[in-house]
């Protein structure tokens, strides 16, 4: 053997100093930047339902019992995924001040919305196909929601029709709708979505023509890739991406829409407040600032960073709710603190189901209730109505 050979036995070899690099970064801030846990990092096992702590603890075990192409589904943002994420670095922004003095246990989380009574202002926001998650689909998650006294929004794109997911309980239910341009098409579905008792529409107006780029390219290897949505099907060819079940909207949409609610209507997907002017201009009822979880247009902003425009913009005329990134109990605080009045859970709601069913999402439901509780405590707010912008403050950039 010669010298370098010996030099390569005995001296600090490839493979040594590789392992060494490898966890000298796997220790390194630098691949830990993620603020929120990663549950199962130092765990070498699934948790059970009882060890459940927060949302995020859902979220592997919701991987691990579907296909990646549904995990794929559920997680994905547009294109570079950037709003995705700013969606979460929004909370960073906003700190909570707590004064205390408060008990959690004397905490009242309920308030009121368009004349219905909340226990809180906690909602599920619309997301499709629950079936993909678990056989119950939104039949199990309306009954989660009827038991925890929660308002659910039933999707356009439900895996049941929503006469029978209001058969399946009777907590209180809303309805969203992709308005189709033929108006007849909506009479119908918004018909029979009120006569099965939705207490309010939401049209959703934003990600129109997005790209879910995890969808096109085919990274699940051994099989075929999940179907592809109507909206990415080359059909009908057009230049914008917009499918056939979408269109481009235009404020004349809520004109139209009007006259077939006899509830009030609420528009998704707002960002700015000339955006929330338009809409009240246009008879809407209730705005839902949204950047769609990061699945609408890339690169906007994260849904809480233009809230108080939005909500100044409305100056108290109609309510405004909010969604995109909340995980957390406290994070819906920020928001309330921020001026909105219910805050909408998507992908956190979807974790619970795709890991337990029906007991799973009504998990997701208690924990953010409980964690709300804690923190208006904590920030010295025994009631809805005593959160104010004196608890937070922010620095967006
Ligand atoms: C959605 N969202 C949605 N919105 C809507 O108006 N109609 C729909 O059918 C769907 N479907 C849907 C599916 C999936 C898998 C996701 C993740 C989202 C958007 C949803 O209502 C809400 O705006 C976001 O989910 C909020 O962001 P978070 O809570 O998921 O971060
Ligand atoms: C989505 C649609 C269905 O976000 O809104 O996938």
């Amino acid at each position: 053997m010669g010298k370098v050979e010996q030099l390569w036995r005995h001296g600090l070899s490839r493979r040594q100093a590789l392992a060494g690099l490898v966890s000298f970064l796997a220790s390194s801030p630098l691949l830990n930047a993620q603020r929120d846990p990663w549950p199962l990092g130092p765990h070498r096992r699934f948790l059970g339902f009882d060890e459940m702590r927060d949302v995020f603890d859902f979220e592997p075990l919701f991987r691990a019992n579907v296909p990646l192409s549904v995990y794929d589904y559920t997680a994905h943002g547009t294109e570079s995924e950037f709003t995705l994420y700013r969606n979460r670095d929004a909370f960073d922004w906003v700190r909570l001040i707590g004064s205390g003095g408060v008990n959690p246990s004397d905490v009242d989380t309920s308030t009121e919305l368009f004349g219905h009574r909340m226990a809180s202002p906690i909602m599920l926001a619309p997301t499709a196909r629950q079936r993909d998650l678990h056989p119950d689909g939104e039949l199990g998650m309306h009954r989660a929601a009827t038991t925890t006294s929660t308002t659910m929004i039933v999707s356009n794109v439900s895996s049941f029709p929503f006469p029978r997911i209001a058969d399946a309980a009777d907590g209180p239910l809303w309805f969203q709708r992709y308005a189709t341009r033929e108006l007849e098409p909506n009479r119908v579905a918004l018909d029979a979505a009120q006569e099965a008792g939705a207490q309010t529409i939401v049209v959703t107006i934003d990600q129109q023509a997005s790209y879910y780029e995890r969808d096109l390219h085919v990274r699940h290897l051994g099989g075929a890739p999940r179907q592809v949505s109507r909206r990415t099907r080359p059909d009908p060819p057009n230049p914008y991406r917009v499918g056939a079940g979408r269109l481009w909207y235009e404020w004349q949409l809520f004109d139209d829409l009007r006259p077939l609610c006899e509830v009030p209507m609420l528009a998704k997907g707002i960002l700015t407040g000339a955006g929330a002017k338009k809409c009240l201009d246009h008879g809407v009822d209730g705005i839902i600032v949204s950047n769609h979880g990061g699945r609408a247009l890339d690169y906007g902003p994260s849904s809480l960073e233009v809230l108080e425009e939005v909500v100044e913009a409305v100056g108290g005329q109609v309510p405004v709710l909010i969604d995109s990134g909340f995980r957390r109990g406290s994070d819906a605080l920020k928001a309330l603190a921020l001026g909105a009045d219910a805050v909408c859970f998507g992908r956190a709601s979807r974790w619970g189901l795709g890991a337990f069913g029906e007991p799973g999402a009504q998990k997701v439901i208690d924990i953010l209730n409980a964690e709300l509780k804690q923190a208006m405590a904590t920030a010295g707010c025994a009631s809805v109505a005593e959160i104010d912008r004196s608890i937070v403050t922010t620095s967006f950039p």
